[in-house]
């Protein structure tokens, strides 16, 4: 039985659950693994490759292989996480293969069977995305690699480190004859002392997530209240798209947005102590008025001080602080989920509408950390985030995120201000109507919760060193190229 849109959007709101999928079942077999749910494990490799003109038959017979041996579905991703939650037994090396637009050519496909999307089409080069869109810096600027033209990208993932770079290495040498490799990410997971996933600056990072399992939503709507503020559930059509070239009725796909993302994180701390000095608060509440919430994961619109929950709560909105004098709608998270502050601004459509086009706009954030290993070591350079997000719409959801909520200065407000991780806002030199980002100085609550605002310039500490849009077929279709 095919799938429907409607089904994709009506999914039980128990989500789906693997170890029982009914419905669901080919959909599951036929879908790469880390889409529906992180893959979890603690280190990975990304290579970015250029396939050989003169061997494309050889590439996809390379393809096919690499398919049947390594790719992990989202029903073997589940099955091996029961095993190992059942009998303690780790799962084989996990991988996704993604190609571009250009990979997709590279291997002969005509446009009429190449996905859709249009920034995928148009590629992250592109000057009109890169410039008037997401403001990234000038290709000339990216890593060597990224500047080149990535057709694919395979994504190995493992928690024993030797074993992953064993198999790299095999996979290396058997690429040789196919494809050269441009480009290469190692990736891992950062944990503060605690043992929670954390960022390079130090905050506890990939807590608010859509969710679709129905383990992950059960756990999550225990930890939250039965999601009484905010439901983190999400149906299946913000993420997935037929992949028409699959060879089941149930074949789906999903957009890849690859960012490499290097943080300056020595800066970062002495910027945010200055913040803390400027607005005379502690430096913990300074850090959490830029991201929105403190290094531990509490929301500061609902704490001035951290809670060090073990599972940092995700149930909150910002309704009790619609003037924004807890958590400034400039901070990371409020620009990129604003949680219905879009439908608080006039003209704004009704607000249970503005809310749900809101809630389209979401990720799937898959990203890990690359670099220094030592959390507390603060590196200047050659560190930050390997930034992914899964989604069903680019243009609608990252770039949308990106371009329309983190870079501008208006945002729900007259000068918001860019958001302080990720705002980009362009060259001014070259375009008059880019903002200065000298110009774009940002108000602060002095006292938490009360009116009073002092203004400050918090600088742009992560700077963007390349990247690519991406398309995760579904296994039927690599399997039979
Ligand atoms: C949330 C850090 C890049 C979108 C967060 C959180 C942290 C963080 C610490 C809070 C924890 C959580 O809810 O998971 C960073 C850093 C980045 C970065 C250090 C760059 C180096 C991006 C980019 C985007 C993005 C490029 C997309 C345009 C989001 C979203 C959330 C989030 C959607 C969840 C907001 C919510 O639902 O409350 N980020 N992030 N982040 N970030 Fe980022």
């Amino acid at each position: 039985m095919a799938l429907t849109e409607e089904d994709l959007k009506n999914v039980p709101e128990t989500g789906i659950d693997p170890e029982n999928p009914g419905k669901y079942q080919g959909l599951l077999e036929d879908l790469q693994g880390n889409i529906l749910k992180g893959h979890g494990r603690d280190y990975s490799v990304h290579l970015f490759l250029e396939w050989k003109s003169e061997k494309v038959a050889e590439a996809k017979e390379w393809i096919q292989t690499f398919a049947k041996c390594y790719v992990t579905s989202a029903k073997r991703q589940a099955d091996e996480a029961l095993r190992y939650r059942q009998e303690g037994i780790y799962g084989k090396v996990f991988a996704n293969f993604l190609l571009s637009r250009r990979g997709y050519e590279a291997l002969g496909f005509k446009p009429f069977q190449v996905p859709k999307d249009q920034p995928f089409t148009m590629g992250m080069k592109n000057e009109q995305i890169r410039q008037d869109f997401l403001k990234d810096p000038e290709v000339k600027h990216w890593e060597a690699g990224f500047q080149k033209d990535i057709h694919g990208l395979l994504l190995i993932a493992d928690d024993n480190l030797i074993n992953l770079l064993q198999t790299v290495n095999k996979i290396c040498q058997s690429l040789r004859q196919v494809a050269v490799i441009i480009h290469r990410e190692d990736g891992f997971i950062l944990r503060n002392k605690a043992g929670q996933i954390i960022e390079h600056f130090g905050f506890v990072d990939g807590v608010s997530q859509p969710l679709f399992i129905k383990r992950d939503i059960v756990r999550a709507q225990t930890n939250d209240c039965n999601f009484s503020q905010w439901d983190s559930r999400a149906a299946l059509d913000i993420i997935l798209v037929k992949d028409y070239n699959g060879k089941t009725e149930d074949s789906y796909g999903s957009y890849l947005v690859y960012r490499k993302l290097e943080q300056d994180v020595k800066a970062f701390h002495e910027d945010q102590q200055k913040l803390a000095e400027t607005l005379n608060i502690n430096n913990d509440l300074a850090g959490a008025l830029v991201m929105g919430r403190f290094a531990d994961g509490t929301p500061v619109t609902k704490s001035d001080i951290p809670t060090y929950a073990v599972t940092p709560t995700n149930n909150f909105n910002y309704d009790e602080d619609t003037a924004a004098t807890k958590c400034p709608f400039h901070a990371h998270i409020r620009k990129t989920n604003p949680r219905g502050d879009t439908g608080r601004v006039e003209s704004a459509p009704e607000f249970d509408e503005a809310l749900r086009i809101e809630r389209d706009h979401r990720i799937v954030r898959r990203g890990v950390s690359y670099g220094e290993h030592d959390p507390t070591a603060k590196p200047r350079e050659g560190s930050g985030l390997l930034f992914l997000c899964f989604q069903a719409d680019i243009e609608n959801q990252f770039n949308f995120i990106q371009s329309r909520w983190a870079n501008p200065d208006r945002f729900v407000d007259v000068g918001v201000g860019l958001d302080p991780i990720i705002g980009q806002p362009g060259r001014p030199k070259c375009d008059p109507k880019n903002v200065d980002p000298k110009n774009v100085i940002s108000k602060w609550p002095t006292k938490w919760g009360e009116s009073e605002t002092k203004e400050y310039h918090f600088e742009l500490w992560v700077k963007m060193k390349g990247g690519e849009y991406f398309f995760a077929p579904s296994i039927s279709f690599l399997t039979s190229l």
